[in-house]
């Protein structure tokens, strides 16, 4: 199969053709590019897996392009989840509600609830307004590897694999959504993304997060959380302390000889006298990091470097789920 890719000069109607074939189709949202495939067909959603290499276990975020439609694969829904919508939609916030059982059984891996969320995006939106339909779409990446942040990403991935990519140029979050269950009163966050608990409190009295995003050591509530996730194709080590560390630290590797790659905010890279680096914004703005994080862990395939170093970075805001990333990603943390 030849990957297809379209340019927004071409339009939509190809990718939402390929929609109604029960073809795969990658798009992007506000967050990271998706593979979206119809959820209402077990058919068109076992090719996401297939593509993807994505464990049968791990279920779908549905995405819709109206609110009405989030009826067509739930029934009802708490107060807590209309509240998000109201505060969020369209965002980068992924509701978990009771499922309908309408979406195809791939969708939920056979669970009884569903993420749904409205994409903040106006290529998003026009097609899943054409399609009709709700699309399934997780993150357009091989399974393990760094979300797509561009159409090239998605490429380098997944051609020949799917039928055809939107092209709608870089996203803007660059994390992923914030995965939040709404089956009770409380609102708790399963994956922390691009709305934060922050943002959350401004609108709940309370918000929990699931135990397991704190190592605790139990089990996660959202499936996709168990699995090692947005990893290089380079082995990757953090590097927490202060700066004057990572500077050591970085000294002692490259004196063993190794090709190192560094990932680092501006404020750091002005201290290190090394190349590579792939620079990703300011610490002191968390959103600027997230846009830049995939591309970075990214930016290393295919080149010589044998390690990448990483800082880390303060966990309040959108450094939750730039924290959460790097963990999964790494290979080794220097504590
Ligand atoms: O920003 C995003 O959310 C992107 C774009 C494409 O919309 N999508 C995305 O999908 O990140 P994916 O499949 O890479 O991640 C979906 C996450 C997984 O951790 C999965 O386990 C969780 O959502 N999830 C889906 N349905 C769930 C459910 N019913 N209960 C708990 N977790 C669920
Ligand atoms: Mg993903």
């Amino acid at each position: 199969m030849r990957t297809k890719i379209w340019t927004m000069e071409e339009g939509l109607s190809g990718a939402v053709e390929a929609l109604r074939q029960k073809e795969t189709v990658a798009f992007p949202t506000e967050t990271v590019y998706g593979l979206g495939a119809d959820a209402t067909s077990e058919e068109a959603v076992s090719k996401i897996f297939k593509a993807k290499g994505r464990p049968a276990d791990n279920p779908l975020i549905v995405h819709i392009g109206e609110r009405s439609q989030l009826s067509t694969v739930a029934t009802s829904w708490s107060e807590t989840a209309e509240k998000c919508m109201d505060a969020f939609w369209p965002g980068p916030l992924t509701v978990i509600v009771p499922s309908n059982h309408e979406a195809a059984p791939n969708v939920t891996s056979n669970l009884d609830t569903i993420g749904v969320r409205m994409p903040d995006h106006p290529v998003a939106l026009e097609l899943l307004s054409k399609a009709g339909v709700p699309i399934a779409a997780p993150s357009a990446n091989s399974s393990g590897k760094p979300s797509p942040t561009t159409a090239e990403h998605v490429y380098e991935d997944l051609n020949g694999k799917i039928t055809g990519i939107v092209d709608g140029g870089p996203t803007g979050v660059g994390v992923e959504s914030t995965v939040v269950d709404c089956t009770s009163e409380v609102p708790v966050i399963l994956r922390p993304g691009g709305i934060t608990k922050e943002d959350l409190e401004r609108v709940f009295d309370e918000v929990q997060v699931d135990p397991a995003l704190e190592g605790t050591g139990e089990r996660p509530k959202s499936p996709g959380m168990k699995y090692r996730h947005y990893a290089p194709d380079v082995p990757l080590w953090l590097v927490e302390g202060e700066d004057e560390r990572f500077v050591t630290v970085l000294k002692y590797y490259k004196e063993e000889g190794k090709k190192i790659g560094v990932i680092a905010s501006r404020e750091l890279a002005a201290k290190l006298d090394h190349q590579p680096v792939a620079e990703c914004g300011s610490r002191n703005n968390m959103a600027e990091v997230a846009v830049e994080l995939y591309n970075a862990l990214r930016s290393f395939s295919e080149t010589d470097t044998e390690l990448i170093l990483c800082e880390t970075f303060g966990e309040e805001g959108m450094g939750t789920a730039v924290m959460n990333r790097l963990r999964k990603a790494a290979d080794h943390i220097f504590v």
